[in-house]
C-alpha cells in the first residue's frame, strides 16, 4: 500500500493497459494518487481495469484504440486534454503498449516483423514525440519507456524483438538529451522476464524459450515493474533516474 498518495494531482496517461506490466502500473500509479488515463486495443478488458481502480477510489479514463496508429494517439491525447477529473492536462505518459515476437532473424515469423515494428518502434516514438512537445512546452513532465533487457542485451530466443526494443531504448536515451534543458525527465525501464500474456503473443513454447529459462526459479510478477516505475516518479523534481532494469533474481540472461 502506498502512503501518502505522492502522485496526487497528477495525471498519468498507460498505453498497454488492459494486461501485464500496463494494467499493474495503472493500478499503482492510481493508488499513488493519480488520475489516471488507460488506452490499449481490447475495449472489454480495459473496462474491467477501470472498474477495478474504481472500486479502489481511483479516477480512470479509458480509451480503446491501436498505439501504432497516429490518429488513435492524437484521439487519446485530445480526450485526455478535455477530461475534467484529470485536471485536462497530464503531467506522466508511460510508453508501455508492446508485443513480442520468438525467434531471430532467421527462425522468426516475418509476417508479423511489421506489427512488432509499427507497435513497438514507430506507434512508440509517435507518442513520445507527441508527449514531448506538449511537456517541452509545459517545462515539466515524465514519459517512462518501457524498453527490455534485450534492448540491452540482445539474446537468441527474442533476437528480432530485441532489434525492436534497441531501437526504442536508443530513441528513450536520445529524447533525454533533447529536453532534458527543459524540465522534462525521460526514463528508460528495461524489465526482465516477466510472466504475463506477453509469452503467449510471442509465441514461445517449450523448445524456443521455456527450456532456456527453466533453471532461473522464481520469474518476476508485473507488479514489480510497476513498483519500479511508480518508485522513479516520485523521485524530486531534478532526479531523473534515466534508466533502471528489473530482472529476477534468477535471471542471469540477458
Ligand atoms: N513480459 C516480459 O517478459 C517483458 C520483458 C521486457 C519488456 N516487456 C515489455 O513490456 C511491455 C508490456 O508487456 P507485458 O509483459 O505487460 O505484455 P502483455 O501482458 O501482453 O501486455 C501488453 C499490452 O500491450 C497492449 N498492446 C499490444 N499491442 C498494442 C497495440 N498495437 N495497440 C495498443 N495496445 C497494444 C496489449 O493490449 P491489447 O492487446 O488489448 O491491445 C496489452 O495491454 C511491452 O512493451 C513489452 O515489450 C515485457
Amino acid at each position: 500500500m502506498i502512503k501518502n498518495k505522492p502522485l496526487s494531482g497528477k495525471t498519468a496517461i498507460v498505453t498497454g493497459a488492459s494486461s501485464g506490466i500496463g494494467r499493474a502500473t495503472a493500478l499503482t500509479l492510481a493508488m499513488a494518487g493519480a488520475a489516471v488515463a488507460i488506452f490499449a486495443r481490447r475495449k472489454d478488458r480495459l473496462i474491467k481495469v477501470a472498474s477495478d481502480i474504481q472500486a479502489k477510489g481511483g479516477k480512470v479514463l479509458s480509451f480503446a484504440g491501436d498505439a501504432s496508429y497516429p490518429e488513435d494517439i492524437d484521439k487519446l491525447l485530445e480526450q485526455t486534454l478535455q477530461w475534467k477529473e484529470g485536471g485536462r492536462k497530464y503531467d506522466i505518459v508511460v510508453v508501455n503498449a508492446g508485443r513480442g515476437l520468438a525467434g531471430g532473424t532467421l527462425s522468426s515469423d516475418h509476417s508479423q516483423w511489421e506489427e512488432v515494428y509499427n507497435t513497438n518502434v514507430l506507434g512508440a516514438a509517435y507518442l513520445i514525440r507527441s508527449a514531448a512537445q506538449y511537456f517541452v512546452g509545459r517545462k515539466k513532465g515524465d514519459i517512462v519507456v518501457v524498453g527490455s533487457v534485450v534492448g540491452r542485451n540482445i539474446s537468441p530466443f527474442s533476437a528480432f524483438y530485441g532489434s525492436s526494443k534497441f531501437a526504442v531504448n536508443a530513441i528513450a536515451e536520445g529524447l533525454r538529451q533533447e529536453v532534458c534543458a527543459h524540465g522534462v525527465r525521460v526514463s528508460l525501464v528495461m524489465p526482465g522476464i516477466v510472466k504475463s500474456e506477453f509469452q503467449k503473443v510471442a509465441g514461445y513454447n517449450e523448445d524456443n524459450f521455456y527450456k532456456s529459462i527453466a533453471h532461473m526459479g522464481k520469474l518476476l510478477k508485473p507488479q514489480a515493474i510497476a513498483d519500479g516505475i511508480c518508485w522513479l516518479l516520485t523521485q524530486p523534481p531534478n532526479v531523473n533516474v534515466s534508466e533502471i532494469m528489473i530482472r529476477a533474481t534468477g535471471q542471469n540472461y540477458p
